[in-house]
């Protein structure tokens, strides 16, 4: 199946690693121009000009934080003054920390919405702009945690799901420029994020790491991690026109994890 992405511009956030680089690595395996930012300088640009030597893609590291409204701005601004527009935008961000109802705080609250909710809001409202006259995707990344909240993580549990509200309504607003908005949730996926947990389980728990990641595998009807390809795959697809009549959307990229039924 042709995807129709060659050619289009591509901003993916959070991009050095893990989810964000396996989406705008396999966005530029379909021809796309991607621009991608994170905080570390070096780490963005060793990740650009990995993405460019394995696909000859056009790629823009960008460096900024999220957790910067103006920085956000800037990563959006730099990507239309180097392409010439933007089709494709993929928010994301890193994850707040663990912690249960009792042992966050008001601020942890604050942070975490700013991280993983604000952060998406202030994505799209930058990029909107840009796409009103030609159409565009957007696809923010989340967690499976948005239809079954995760045990320890009430912060991502919490913010989280004001993305799926944002995403409907955004949809619903925005189908008139040809705008889709669609949300993807990965389930546990073999990033930097879940190993440096399963790393604090097995030195806790005194076993070798392989067995705290087949232990992070249970429960998934696949029985094992995602890999983040895998994972990306289904974001490229949301993101491009041969998605073209799917907006408004929560997948879930989890090998079957999610146990209710809708
Ligand atoms: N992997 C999973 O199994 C899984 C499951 C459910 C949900 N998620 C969520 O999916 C998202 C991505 O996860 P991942 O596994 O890819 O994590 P990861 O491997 O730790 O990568 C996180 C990425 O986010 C960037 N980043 C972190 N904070 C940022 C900020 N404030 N501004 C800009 N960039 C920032 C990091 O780059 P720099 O350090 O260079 O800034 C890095 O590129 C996270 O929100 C995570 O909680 C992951």
């Amino acid at each position: 199946m042709d995807l129709h992405l060659q050619g289009k511009v591509a901003l993916v956030a959070a991009g050095s690693k893990g989810l964000g680089r396996a989406v705008a690595t396999g966005l530029a395996r379909e021809g796309a121009r991607v621009a991608l930012f994170s905080r570390d300088a070096e780490r963005i640009n060793a990740t650009a000009e990995a993405i460019k030597t394995e696909t000859g893609a056009e790629v823009l590291p960008l460096v900024a934080d999220v957790m910067h409204p103006e920085q956000i701005t800037a990563a959006i601004d730099a990507t239309v003054k180097e392409f010439g527009g933007l089709d494709v935008l993929v928010t994301n961000a890193g994850g707040p920390p663990p912690g249960s109802f009792e042992t966050v705080s008001d601020a942890d609250f604050v942070n975490a919405i700013e991280l993983n909710l604000l952060s998406t809001i202030r994505l799209c409202r930058a990029a909107v702009p840009h796409m009103k006259e030609h159409g565009g995707s957007i696809v923010t990344i989340t967690s499976i945690s948005v239809k079954q909240p995760l045990q320890d993580l009430i912060l991502s549990n919490t913010a989280r799901s004001g993305v799926l509200g944002l995403v409907k309504s955004m949809a619903n607003e925005l189908g008139k420029y040809n705008i889709r908005v669609n949300n993807v949730g990965p389930g546990p996926t073999r990033t930097d994020r879940i190993l440096n947990l399963a790393r604090a389980r097995a030195e806790r728990d005194r076993i070798p790491l392989e067995d705290a990641l087949t232990e992070s595998a249970m429960g998934i009807p696949l029985g094992r991690l995602g890999e983040p390809e895998e994972f990306a795959n289904a974001v490229v697809f949301l993101a491009s026109p041969a998605a073209s009549y799917i907006s408004g959307q929560t997948l879930l990229i989890d090998g079957g994890a999610y146990a209710g039924t809708l």
